[in-house]
């Protein structure tokens, strides 16, 4: 990707710059806690956008998606926002940065990436992170820490994309470390690394290609809805609340709200659980509460859709010790914890069924938990 992304830049603007990189992530278990205060487990993985950039001493940035094979100019000012909406993950970024006080100006740059879109690993986030790890680097002295540059990337999602994201995905991106996950807590920002080293096992996705759009997505209106139970509990989030306290407030809030409720208070021990499990090497608790949280996104939260549920009980059927439906959900994919002497059947089996009953085979992306946002020399 170096050498393509060196080439088309030196190709658009005549001479080179700086890369920089920043991957998208997987999530082991913790979803849709982070905007509620709990807890995530996710992780960085091997599969990144690389830009080139080069300060070009104007006030505008000039940028080549290669992936896209499309051209976008911008200035930086508010009323400068492009239309296109892969540009304004960069616009944002730019205009995060300068609101924080920072500096940015004019640059060149040209990005790909191997992220698969739409199936749930943040590619977007990658794209975010990306550039305020290089706005960071080029304009500011990496002044800005590693949490506002995570922060960044979370508030050019709110402001300048329209999804009401928590901070998981850039926080993963930004700080991914190779072989480890990292347990965030949204609440207080403590993480901690622990290194997954899964003998015998393997990590792999299975995308069902069902599309995954969380722009203009019941995304917001989830979020929506476990604002309003804290609401009623009288707490800040939900990372506060007790199924006690649910049970007891139930005919105060509606059928809907509960469930989401339930699912959230639920999941904030099944993370914990799990990376207590992981420290003994109990693999099989890892992937029974795997298989949890895929029944309470499932039937409480109301996120997956048939072909992941489908994908979900193939799993099961054979014997695969996790899986569960991974990132905001509304299609993607699985994320499945699989013996190495199983996973070839494993594979052949979710191929062969799920394309029988659906005319295409899921895609398979096997991860390696690696590095967040960097420098490439
Ligand atoms: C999306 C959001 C994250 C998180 C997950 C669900 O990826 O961007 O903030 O809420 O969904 O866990």
């Amino acid at each position: 990707m170096k050498e393509k992304i060196t080439a088309l830049f030196k190709q658009r603007f005549g001479n080179e710059g700086q890369l920089y990189a920043s991957s998208g992530r997987i999530n082991l278990i913790g979803e849709h806690t982070d905007y509620n205060g709990g807890f995530v487990f996710p992780g960085a993985i091997d599969k990144y956008i690389m830009a080139m950039i080069n300060i070009n001493g104007t006030d505008r940035v000039r940028v080549y998606s290669a992936d896209l094979d499309a051209y976008v100019e911008f200035g930086l000012k508010e009323e400068d926002a492009p239309q296109d909406q892969w540009a304004r993950y960069i616009f944002g970024v730019c205009r995060e940065v300068i609101k924080r006080g920072g500096t940015v100006k004019g640059f060149d740059t040209v990005f790909a990436g191997n992220v698969p879109l739409g199936a749930g690993l943040s590619s977007s986030a990658a794209l975010e992170s990306c550039f305020a790890f290089a706005m960071n680097d080029l304009f500011n002295d990496n002044k800005l820490e590693k949490f506002e540059l995570a922060k960044i990337g979370q508030s050019t999602e709110h402001n300048y994309c329209g999804v009401n994201c928590g901070i998981m995905d850039q926080f993963a991106s930004v700080f991914g470390k190779k072989d480890c996950l990292i347990r965030l807590d949204c609440r207080s920002l403590e993480y901690a690394y622990f290194p997954f080293k899964a003998d015998g096992y393997k990590l792999v996705l299975l995308d069902s290609k069902v599309k995954h759009e969380l722009v203009d997505s019941p995304y917001n209106k989830r979020r929506q809805s476990c604002e309003r139970v804290a609401a009623t509990l009288g707490v800040e989030t939900l990372r506060d609340a007790t199924m006690e306290m649910l049970e007891a407030a139930r005919d105060r809030i509606s059928e809907e709200d509960f469930m989401r409720a339930r699912y959230v208070i639920g999941e904030k021990q099944r993370v914990l659980d799990v990376c207590d499990a992981l420290e003994r090497g109990d693999m099989e608790t890892v992937g029974q509460r795997m298989y949890e949280t895929h029944h309470g996104l499932s039937k409480d939260y109301e996120v997956s859709c048939e072909e992941l549920d489908y994908l979900n009980d193939i799993a099961r059927e054979c014997g695969v010790t996790g899986s569960r439906i991974m990132g905001g959900g509304f299609g993607g994919c699985t994320i499945n914890l699989v013996k190495e002497e199983l996973y070839d059947a494993f594979i052949a089996t979710a191929k062969e069924k799920f394309n029988a009953r659906y005319g295409h085979e899921p895609v398979v992306i096997d991860v390696i938990i690696s590095d967040g946002a960097r420098r490439v020399d």
